[in-house]
């Protein structure tokens, strides 16, 4: 069993991380969980069939919260390695290139840095790759869609805030889905679409609908007495979707 687990680790580590990401449609937002108890739960999240994990890092200046960085990521990561999952780092910061390497040391799989703190995207791709991590941009709900797409030559996905960064349980901001189809139709069909803020049983199948590929819940998964359930519900409400 042991043995077998570990021979599909490796499988799935030899896998790029845009193909792997590909098979995934809901990525549990590791900063909405109960800390007290996250080994836990994101153990019953993998049971459930979690594949990739959204990690927040925040700085207190790109975004006003400090919220979790390499510190946390470097107790979860063999765990999460150990699954076969993904760390996908969301890096809501200020000068997000000088966290790449220690982003890398402590596991994460993949950064998404925001375009509005890059001067130098190309650069910052590249920076990624040669640490041998996924790369993904993010935008803001205040940035224009056509800057965050011409910005994003290289990338595996673009990230699309459908709240203002910040915190968890904020509402879905109903003009991201004008905002999501034409970031669709900008990008190149490999480079996946993310969408991330206030997506829940009422706002996923729209976010879907209008183009998105991977879709990260916090709060509509970890503010439940079983996060599993809700994660699952989620995944089958989606799943269930594409099939009609
Ligand atoms: C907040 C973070 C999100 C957050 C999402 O700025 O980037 O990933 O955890 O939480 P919900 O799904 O509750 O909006
Ligand atoms: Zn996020």
């Amino acid at each position: 069993m042991a043995g077998e687990s570990r021979k599909l680790s490796t499988s799935l580590s030899n896998m790029s991380w845009a193909k792997w990401a590909d098979a995934v449609e809901i990525e549990p937002s590791i900063y909405a969980s109960d800390f007290s108890r996250l080994g836990e739960q994101l153990d019953a999240l993998r049971a459930a069939g979690a594949k990739v994990f959204h990690f927040d890092v925040g700085d207190g200046h790109f975004i006003p919260e400090i919220t979790i960085g390499p510190v946390v990521a470097t107790s979860i990561s063999p765990l999460v390695r150990g699954w076969g999952a993904r760390l996908d780092c969301h890096l809501m910061v200020r000068e997000p290139e000088k966290h790449f390497e220690a982003i890398a040391k402590a596991g994460g799989d993949s950064v998404t840095f925001h375009v509005e703190v890059c001067d130098e995207p190309a650069r910052a791709v590249a920076h990624a790759r040669s640490l041998g991590l996924g790369v993904g941009l993010a935008f803001n709900p205040d940035t224009p869609v056509e800057d965050a797409a011409a910005a994003a030559e290289g990338v595996d996905l673009v990230l699309c805030m459908s709240i203002h960064p910040g915190y968890s349980g904020q509402a879905f901001m109903p003009e991201a889905l004008e905002r999501i189809a034409r970031l669709r139709a900008l990008l190149p069909d490999e480079v996946l679409v993310q969408v991330d803020g206030g997506i829940n049983q009422e706002t996923a199948l729209a976010a879907r609908a209008a183009g998105a590929d991977l879709l990260v819940a916090g709060s509509a998964i970890f503010w439940n007495d079983d996060p599993a359930t809700a994660y699952r519900e989620l995944v089958g409400l989606v799943a269930e979707s594409a099939r009609a």
